[in-house]
């Protein structure tokens, strides 16, 4: 009886040391992981209670505009966003951890919050949620977040003072389903950085501001709920060289040689053929224009101009055809 007790005494002790030579050949990486991971619901928000809001910072970098459409009114650029918040429910102490003090997790694993760009037109993006991206976890339950993405975004552009505007873009980030009173945003800095910004040939960034707003939906204040969001606002200003040498020099030129016409003498056909070759060029150069600019109500004035000139040249070729003095019709 004895000799069984001493036995199973020592079975125990071995299994003990056993276990905690394996705890410590497993790494305590991996410790931390079960630590962190046994008890973890990724469906919950991480705060205390519910009156907690959680607040999600954000910070966006652009790095490269890939298209701004007129047309079709969208921005298509390249940004690098960051989102960082503090999870309560994962928090350790370094020391007893192998003074492990951050851990690198793939996204999927732990909550995120769902925050959108309002103004996205890309329908094969739907939202931050990627699982693929990777996320880092500081001991002190402090969440980074960050991902490089393309978005595609629309955007009222105002092209009536073309080729010498510049362009508003909002772009608004904000959780979708998560109210005010749940999730709150901060921005990372009053603006959002441009240090690896890639000069566009045709654009130049005015400003790339940042401003928090926590606007009511729903059409009593206390029956509606307020939604957080973070909107930069992207200034950018048309580079307009090109468009003065290939657009404007010769429309300018064009109008010097008009008024050039009016002093022809209207002798048979030069006058009628000079100014028919005339309208002809404007033909052309509003079928450029047309190419390039966003079917509106908003005309430019470079198309007014055009349509001025149109007009004129016109009078003047029926002025040329009906005059009373025509050497045409005298002979
Ligand atoms: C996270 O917590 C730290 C320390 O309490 C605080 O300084 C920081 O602002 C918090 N960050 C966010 C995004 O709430
Ligand atoms: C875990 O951390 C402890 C204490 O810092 C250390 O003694 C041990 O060697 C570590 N284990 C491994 C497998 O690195």
């Amino acid at each position: 009886m004895e000799l069984c007790k001493v036995f199973l005494w020592s079975l125990l002790c071995f299994q003990c040391w056993w276990d905690s030579r394996c705890l410590a050949l497993r790494g305590n990486d991996t410790r931390l992981y079960r630590h962190l991971f046994n008890h973890y619901n990724k469906a919950l928000r991480p705060t205390s209670g519910p009156e907690d809001i959680l607040m999600v910072e954000i910070g966006v970098t652009l790095t490269h505009i890939i298209d701004m459409n007129e047309k079709h009114q969208t921005l298509t650029a390249n940004i690098w966003m960051t989102m960082a918040w503090n999870d309560s429910h994962l928090t350790w102490e370094p020391e007893d951890f192998g003074g492990f003090k951050a851990l690198t997790l793939p996204a999927g694993e732990i909550w995120k919050p769902d925050i959108v760009l309002y103004q996205n037109v890309d329908p094969y993006f739907s939202g931050w949620s990627t699982d693929d991206t990777y996320i880092k976890v500081y001991s002190t339950g402090y969440i980074l977040w960050e991902m490089p993405t393309v978005t595609m975004s629309s955007c009222h552009l105002d092209v009536s003072s073309f080729p010498f505007d510049s362009q508003t873009c909002v772009l608004k980030f904000g959780p979708w389903i998560h109210s005010g009173k749940e999730l709150d945003m901060r921005s990372m800095a009053d603006e959002g950085s441009l240090e690896s910004f890639i000069d566009h040939p045709e654009w130049e960034v005015g400003s790339f501001k940042a401003k928090r707003h926590m606007i009511w939906y729903g059409e009593d204040f206390n029956i509606g709920t307020p939604y957080a969001d973070v909107t930069f606002k992207l200034v950018l200003k048309r580079k307009s060289t090109f468009y003065v040498f290939n657009l404007l020099l010769p429309c300018l030129l064009l109008t010097f040689v008009m008024t050039a016409t009016f002093f022809l003498p209207s002798n048979c056909g030069e006058k009628l053929s000079f100014g028919v070759s005339l309208l002809l060029s404007m033909v052309v150069f509003q079928l450029v224009l047309t190419d390039v600019l966003p079917e509106s109500d908003n005309l430019p004035w470079i198309g007014k101009h055009e349509n001025t000139h149109f007009s004129l040249l016109t009078l003047l070729c029926k002025i040329t055809i009906f005059p009373g003095n025509n050497v045409c019709f005298t002979n």
